[in-house]
């Protein structure tokens, strides 16, 4: 029985790939590092010195230099979070959080970033979770199922009871490997793996989920 929703913050609630994308970008022309928007696509769910980790492709640098540079695309991406508000929640997302939580399930955010807080803050949705699970929360990243259990426990609820929503495959594994219900967000190639498939935040139908998961 599904008692519970755990959701994936970037891709899912709100969509904040392109700030990654530019602060990223901005990094790369600094340093001449090789990066593009088809990089970027490999950097959904993924923690951010995973990410620099895949940007430089096998390149050895020095810890110091990596601490510094990842240091830098944060400060980067915080200054674009600032001109984040309400309006930026993907299409009824909120309507939809309201109508789980009115309904008695368990609402939680299982995000890999360190900034999910302050996003949160800005959408103005923080006080509709039961518990944020974070890139502070637990050492091992998404695929590892680390994260979502985490969030479960907090919601003291079973993995079988959960349903996790994610929009990178590296999310989607990290369910599975959680033994919890997946719903994957966007394209067969990269989400194929969850139990349920939606094209487009705006699809995912909760009924049906239910129904079927
Ligand atoms: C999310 C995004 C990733 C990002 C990661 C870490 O999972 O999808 O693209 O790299 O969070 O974000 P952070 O805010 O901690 O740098
Ligand atoms: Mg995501």
């Amino acid at each position: 029985e599904i008692k519970g929703f755990i959701f994936d913050l970037d891709g899912v609630i709100t969509d904040t790939a392109e700030y990654h994308y530019k602060s990223w970008q901005k990094l790369a022309d600094e340093e001449d590092l090789f990066f593009n928007r088809e990089v970027n696509e490999q950097l959904r769910g993924v923690s951010r010195m995973e990410s620099l980790e895949i940007i430089l492709d096998g390149k050895e640098v020095p810890e110091e230099q990596k601490k510094e540079w990842t240091d830098r695309k944060n400060s980067y991406y915080q200054d674009y979070l600032e001109e984040i508000t309400k309006d930026d929640i993907l299409d009824d997302m909120e309507e939809k959080l309201m109508k789980l939580k009115k309904d008695g399930y368990k609402l939680a955010v299982g995000s890999s970033s360190r900034n999910a807080k302050k996003v949160l803050k800005h959408l103005q949705i923080t006080d509709i979770f039961d518990t944020i699970a974070d890139g502070h929360s637990v050492e091992n990243a998404k695929p590892a199922p680390d994260l979502f259990l985490y969030a479960a426990n907090n919601l003291g609820l079973k993995p079988e009871e959960c349903v996790v929503l994610e929009d990178a495959e590296s999310g989607v594994e990290a369910a599975l490997a959680a033994k919890m219900k997946a719903v994957g967000v966007g394209p067969e190639s990269r989400v194929g793996k969850a139990h349920l498939v939606y094209a487009n935040v705006g699809d995912i139908d909760f009924d049906e989920i239910l129904k079927k998961l």
